[in-house]
């Protein structure tokens, strides 16, 4: 399905699109649906009418959005689903796995600070800091899962795709169960970053909250925002492809 064939679509066509093939075709899409709050990272399976339902949202809201999406041109995004499986899973450690290990200290740091000068006043802030902490503990060994397991096997996929052989599966049988097991581990972590939305009201700041509160919360949004694309890419393009290769693979 391509964007074209997406945007010609009427909006009732449209609403049986699933959320996650709108997003690998256009990943600008992934702004509108952060603006409604529709999850297209960890339930991006699912079809727009039937978030969109969930939400008491209009089809033709949405769709006139996508649309405009369309008018603007095509940009860089659709070059994720074109990519060699093998640098997908770089690009995903230079750049997400990168972006989170920089900004764990960073931002349990800068949650002390605005904790220390207005914990007592805002009780809240310190389940906030649980959640994150949680959150923070779950992603780094998850990412070592991913840099040391997972992804050394995508790359043995392709690898043997290269030389047209059949992989050997290892103890852990096909690939679809160490994937299985991240989906979940994406699962908790985007349950984690819901938890710390409503805490914060939405990362709504006080009136007199100071600069590091405001910078905090800022890197929260951030935060939040990288891991939806990091879990996008990985959900909706590399896993399910990298299960596709093995599937074509284990057929020689
Ligand atoms: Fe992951």
């Amino acid at each position: 399905m391509r964007t074209s064939e997406a945007h010609t679509k009427s909006s009732v066509g449209f609403a049986d699109l699933k959320i996650k093939d709108i997003v690998a075709t256009n990943f600008r899409a992934a702004q509108v649906f952060e603006k409604y709050g529709i999850d297209y990272c960890c339930h991006g399976n699912r079809q727009l009418g039937e978030a969109l339902q969930e939400k008491n949202l209009a089809v033709s809201e949405i769709h006139n959005q996508l649309n405009a999406l369309e008018e603007q041109g095509s940009d860089d995004s659709n070059k994720y689903s074109e990519w060699d499986l093998d640098f997908l899973a770089q690009f995903i450690v230079n750049t997400h796995h990168a972006y989170v290990k920089k900004s764990i200290p960073q931002i349990k740091d800068h949650l002390a600070k605005v904790i220390n000068a207005h914990g007592k006043k805002y009780s809240y802030l310190a389940e906030v800091e649980a959640a994150f902490d949680s959150i923070a503990a779950e992603l780094t060994s998850h990412m070592m899962k991913e840099e040391n397991i997972l992804f050394p096997l995508i790359h043995y996929l392709t690898e043997t795709k290269k030389f047209n052989e059949r992989p050997k599966t290892g103890g852990y049988g096909t690939i679809k169960n160490p994937i299985r097991r991240m989906e979940e581990e994406h699962s908790s972590a985007g349950e984690v970053l819901s938890t710390m939305k409503k805490l914060t009201n939405n990362y709504t700041l006080p009136k007199d909250a100071c600069t590091t509160f405001k910078v905090t919360y800022e890197e929260l949004k951030e935060f939040e925002l990288d891991l939806h694309k990091h879990i996008h890419l990985e959900n909706n393009i590399l896993f399910p492809k990298a299960i596709e290769l093995e599937e074509e693979l284990l057929k020689l």
